[in-house]
C-alpha cells in the first residue's frame, strides 16, 4: 500500500473523566492534559485520541452527547481545547477527537423537539414506530440490555436505542439529518484536529423490515446486532460520509466497527475504503464469547489467541493498515486478561504483552495507565459501577440463571469500570489524580504501580514502553518495525507467539512465551542479534532460546 502519514503513529487514547483532575472537582480535564503533556512527549507518542468531551448527561460517560460544537463544562471550554491543540503542536503532538454519530443523547436539542412534537421534523431524525398491540414493535435487544424500544409518555409510539434509553439512535435514512452530521463534522476538522475515532460506526443501518428474530435469552429478547450492525445497506452511508467530510482533509479516521468481516476488509480499509483503519475486536474478545454478554466465558488457550492474530493480521495486511490494541476504555486490563497466571502481573507479564502487539504490523494504540500497568479493580458489591454496562450484565447474568456470586465474577472480569479508574500520577492521597475524592475509586495498588515510581525506576514497565517506541519510531529498525512485512510463524510451541517483520534489507523476529512455563524455540539462523529482552539476556544453547515465563524478545536475523 501507499505510505501514508498516520502509519507511523504511536496513539495514546485518554479517558478525560480520569486522567487528570486540575481543578480539583474530582473529575478529569482539558487542563489536566495540557498539564501532563510533557509526560506523553516523554514517552514518545505521536498522537492523541481523546474520548468524548462534547456537553453531555454522561450516562455513558460522554457517548451521549447533548450538544456536538460545545464541550462539557467538567471538561472546560472550547477555548481550552483550542489551547491544548496549540500547546500540543509545539511537542509535535496530534490530536484525534471521538466522534459519536450512531446517536445522541436524548437531551440533545433536536430529539427533545422530536419528543415533543409528532409533527417536528426533527422526529425523522430518530427512529420512531408505532407498538403492537401495546407492546414494542419488535424483540431486539438493545447492547445495554432491555428492548431497544422506549415507549413516548402519551402515544402508542416508540423510540428505538440500540445503546441506553438515553442514547436515541440517528436516523441515517434522512438525507437532512446527514447533512447536519456532515456539516458537524467539517466544523471540526477545520479547527485542526488530525481526526476522528468513529464509535460504533456499523450501527448506522437498520434493517428496515423492523422484523422480530427467535429469542436468544430468558428474557424474550435477542440480540440486535443481527439487524442493526454492519447491515446491507451501510456501504451507501459510509461511502457518503467519507465522501462529504474526511476525503476533503488529509486526516486519520479510525473506525470502531465490529461485525465487519474479513472478506469485507477491502470495502472498509482497502485503497479506497471507508476508513484509514478500523479496530479488529476478534481477538481482543478472546475470553468472552461476545463483547456484550459477559457470561458467555470462553476458556481460551494462548494457541488459539495465536491463530485469532495471525488471522486478523494476514486478513489485514492482504488489504490495507491495521489499529493494534490490548486495551481500551471498554475492556478489561490487558494484564489481568491476557496473563493468566496472577504472579506474572507484573512487569515480566506486562512487557511480554507489550512487546506481543506493540510491533504487529499497524498503528499501535496504549491506552492509559497500560503502560504502568494497571491491573484489574476488583469491586465486592454491584452498587461500587458506574458503569450501565456492568449493572446491565450482572442482572442479566442472574436472568439466565447464574448466581448473584458469579453474577459479580463475570462483572468483575469484564467491567468497563476497570480501565475507567483514575491514573495515579504518585502514591501521594488520592495518586495526585485529584485533591478531593474522584468520581470513580482509584484502585489500592495505586501505591506502587503509578507513574512517579515507574519514573524512578529504570526497570519499569513505563520505561519498557518508551524503549518500544523508540524502536519502533527512531531506531535502525524503525522502517522495517513500521512499513515492513508480517510473516506469521507458526512452528513454534503452542505457548509460544511469535512472528516476523521483514523487508529486503532487515529480518526482525519477535519471540512471546505467553505462559508461565518454559518453552525453546528454534532458531534456524544462529547468526542473529538480541535487540531488546524482557529478561534482559538470552538463554540459548547451540540453535535454541530457553523461554522463560512471559519471556519476550526481538532479534535480528542477519540476511
Ligand atoms: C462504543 C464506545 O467505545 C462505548 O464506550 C460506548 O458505550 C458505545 N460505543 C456507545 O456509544
Ligand atoms: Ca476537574
Amino acid at each position: 500500500m501507499n505510505v501514508q502519514w498516520w502509519q507511523k503513529e504511536v496513539i495514546y487514547q485518554i479517558y478525560p473523566r480520569s486522567f487528570k483532575d486540575t481543578n480539583n472537582d474530582g473529575v478529569g480535564d482539558i487542563n489536566g492534559i495540557i498539564e501532563k503533556l510533557p509526560y506523553l512527549n516523554s514517552l514518545g507518542i505521536t498522537m492523541i485520541w481523546i474520548c468524548p468531551i462534547f456537553k453531555s448527561p454522561m450516562v455513558d460517560n460522554g457517548y451521549d452527547i447533548s450538544d456536538y460544537k460545545d464541550i462539557n463544562s467538567e471538561f472546560g471550554s472550547l477555548n481550552d481545547l483550542e489551547t491544548l491543540l496549540n500547546k500540543a503542536k509545539q511537542y509535535d503532538i496530534k490530536i484525534m477527537l471521538d466522534l459519536v454519530v450512531n446517536h445522541t443523547s436524548d437531551e440533545h436539542e433536536w430529539f427533545e423537539a422530536a419528543l415533543n412534537d409528532p409533527a417536528s421534523p426533527y422526529r425523522d431524525y430518530y427512529i420512531f414506530k408505532e407498538g403492537v398491540n401495546g407492546a414494542p414493535p419488535n424483540n431486539w435487544r438493545s447492547i445495554f440490555g432491555g428492548s431497544v424500544w422506549e415507549k413516548v409518555v402519551g402515544e402508542d409510539m416508540y423510540y428505538m436505542h440500540v445503546f441506553d434509553k438515553k442514547q436515541p439512535d440517528l436516523n441515517f435514512e434522512n438525507p437532512k439529518l446527514r447533512e447536519e452530521i456532515y456539516h458537524m463534522i467539517n466544523w471540526w476538522l477545520r479547527k485542526g484536529l488530525a481526526g476522528f475515532r468513529i464509535d460504533s460506526i456499523t450501527f448506522l443501518k437498520k434493517d428496515q423490515d423492523f422484523e422480530s428474530l427467535t429469542a436468544d435469552g430468558n428474557d424474550g429478547l435477542v440480540t440486535c446486532k443481527h439487524k442493526t450492525r454492519n447491515r446491507p445497506g451501510i456501504e451507501l452511508f459510509l461511502k457518503e460520509l467519507k465522501q462529504q467530510t474526511f476525503e476533503k482533509f488529509d486526516c486519520i479516521t479510525v473506525g470502531e466497527a465490529p461485525g465487519v468481516n474479513y472478506d469485507e476488509l477491502t470495502d472498509f480499509i482497502g485503497e479506497d475504503g471507508y476508513f484509514s483503519m478500523i479496530f479488529d475486536f476478534k481477538y481482543t474478545d478472546i475470553d468472552v464469547e461476545s463483547g456484550s454478554d459477559w457470561f458467555k466465558r470462553t476458556n481460551w488457550t494462548t494457541e488459539e489467541y495465536k491463530k485469532l492474530l495471525f488471522e486478523s493480521q494476514e486478513a489485514i495486511q492482504k488489504v490495507g493498515w491495521g489499529a493494534n490494541f490490548i486495551e481500551n476504555h471498554d475492556q478489561p486490563r490487558a494484564l489481568s486478561k491476557l496473563v493468566k497466571d496472577p504472579s506474572y502481573q507484573n512487569f515480566v507479564g506486562g512487557s511480554a504483552i507489550a512487546m506481543l502487539y506493540f510491533f504487529l504490523r499497524g498503528t499501535p494504540f496504549i491506552y492509559q495507565g497500560q503502560e504502568l500497568g494497571m491491573t484489574n479493580f476488583e469491586r465486592q458489591s454491584i452498587d461500587q459501577f458506574n458503569d450501565i454496562s456492568s449493572i446491565d450484565n450482572f442482572h442479566r447474568s442472574i436472568e439466565e440463571g447464574f448466581t448473584e456470586e458469579q453474577a459479580m465474577e463475570f462483572v468483575n472480569l469484564r467491567s468497563r469500570d476497570n480501565t475507567r479508574t483514575p491514573l495515579p500520577w504518585n502514591d501521594q492521597k488520592f495518586g495526585g489524580f485529584s485533591k478531593t475524592k474522584p468520581w470513580i475509586d482509584l484502585i489500592e495498588n495505586y501505591k506502587t504501580i503509578n507513574v512517579q515510581i515507574e519514573e524512578n525506576t529504570s526497570s519499569s514497565l513505563l520505561n519498557f514502553y518508551r524503549e518500544l517506541i523508540q524502536l519502533r519510531n527512531h531506531s535502525k529498525y524503525s522502517q522495517t518495525l513500521i512499513y515492513g512485512n508480517f510473516t506469521a510463524h507458526r512452528e513454534t510451541n503452542e505457548n509460544i507467539i511469535s512472528y516476523f517483520r521483514n523487508d529486503q534489507t532487515t529480518k526482525l523476529q519477535i519471540i512471546v512465551n505467553l505462559s508461565n512455563k518454559h518453552n525453546d524455540i528454534d532458531i534456524k539462523n544462529t547468526n542473529y542479534e538480541l535487540i531488546l529482552d524482557n529478561y534482559g539476556a538470552v538463554e540459548k544453547t547451540e540453535n535454541k532460546i530457553k523461554l522463560r515465563p512471559y519471556e519476550a524478545l526481538i532479534i535480528e536475523i542477519k540476511i
